[in-house]
């Protein structure tokens, strides 16, 4: 069993299969100028085959599939199906732009995907333009429609944007009356690729949540599951639920089961930290199951307490500038 030094079990791993994306959301990554990751600095198929099979054995049940776009690499269907078959996994959910997948949904359930976190921060076609860079909307929505049409659970994640997508705010929330999904607002966090930190939040998940209320008044707390990094809300009647993500204000570390994988192969135990050790240099070394697990434990066993302890010790020269695209959400 993974247990950190703050006594946390870490029993959830979210891996970042690739830093490309066919999208260019601006709070993520820059427009140009983007250098991604050499294909064969990626972890392979087989290296990621190979160490979920090892998390698995120290306990580790549950997996993210996310990127970058997952699907921009060939062959996914299948890899998220070997995923599957490890002993022991037995949660398996992706996050995805939905643009690649339009027709293919079905296969979702085939593989084994309990869970899809759909990438979408607006219900107009135009401020999707503004927002991704790309003329991309009509395909996501093909793919929402896909998800809802197949029941497979769906929860779509919306970043909040002063200036871009307030006005999108209630139509989401509105789409929770008539559809069995969940609408997770996010706070927007300084992972844009370019080293611009928002210098204030604007829109902290309480203003969000204040801001519904005036729609919606009857809006009701409900209980959040383990580990939930989102708090969940109802309302009457509806058959969806709406969920905010304190991403910036970092509410939620203290129940934190999850570790990152990104997609070069460097562990991060910590969103905010800039990755603790190579992966993919211990196997590329030859390094044994036991000699893997030692190391993944032993980085466990140096856990930051919070996303703010972890940002601290990143240094003043380290700030937090990634994308988001190469940390995986
Ligand atoms: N702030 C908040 N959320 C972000 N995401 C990507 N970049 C940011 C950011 N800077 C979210 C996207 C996606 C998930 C993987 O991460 O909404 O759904
Ligand atoms: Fe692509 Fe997601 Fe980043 Fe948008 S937020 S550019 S969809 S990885």
């Amino acid at each position: 069993m993974l247990l950190d030094n703050h006594d946390r079990k870490i029993n959830y791993v979210r891996l970042a299969v690739t830093d490309r994306c066919n999208l260019r959301c601006f709070y993520c990554m820059p427009e140009e100028g983007i250098s991604y990751v050499k294909r064969e600095e990626l972890l392979s198929y087989e290296e990621m085959h190979r160490l979920i099979t090892v998390l698995a054995s120290e306990g580790v049940n549950k997996v993210r599939i996310t990127g970058g776009e997952p699907f921009l690499r060939k062959g996914m269907f299948e890899f998220i199906d070997s995923i599957n078959q490890i002993d022991g996994i037995n949660d398996l959910h992706i996050t995805t732009n939905g643009t690649l997948t339009k027709g293919k949904v079905h296969r979702f359930k085939e593989i084994g995907i309990k869970s899809v976190n759909l990438s979408l921060d607006t219900l107009n076609k135009e401020r999707f333009f503004q927002i991704t860079r790309r003329d991309e909307y009509d395909t996501v929505m093909d793919t929402l429609h896909e998800l809802l049409e197949c029941g497979i659970k769906t929860k779509i994640n919306c970043v909040v944007m002063q200036g871009q997508n307030i006005d999108d705010i209630i139509p989401m929330v509105a789409m929770t009356e008539t559809h069995p999904i969940s609408v997770r607002f996010i706070e927007e966090m300084p992972f844009n690729g370019s080293g611009d930190h928002p210098a204030t939040l604007h829109w902290t998940s309480h203003q969000t949540i204040q801001h519904i209320k005036d729609t919606y008044p009857s809006i009701e707390k409900v209980p959040d599951p383990p580990h939930s990094t989102s708090m969940n809300y109802h309302i009457p009647g509806h058959q969806g639920t709406v969920g905010f993500i304190a991403a910036y204000s970092r509410l939620f570390c203290g129940s934190c089961n999850r570790i990152r994988v990104t997609p070069q192969g460097l562990l991060k135990t910590c969103l905010y930290d800039s990755g603790v050790f190579s992966i993919k240099e211990l196997l590329r070394h030859g390094a044994s199951d036991e000699e893997l697990k030692g190391a993944i434990q032993s980085a466990i066993s140096h856990r930051a307490k919070d996303g703010f302890e972890a940002e601290r010790n990143r240094g003043i020269n380290n700030t937090v500038s990634e994308s988001m695209a190469t940390i995986g959400g």
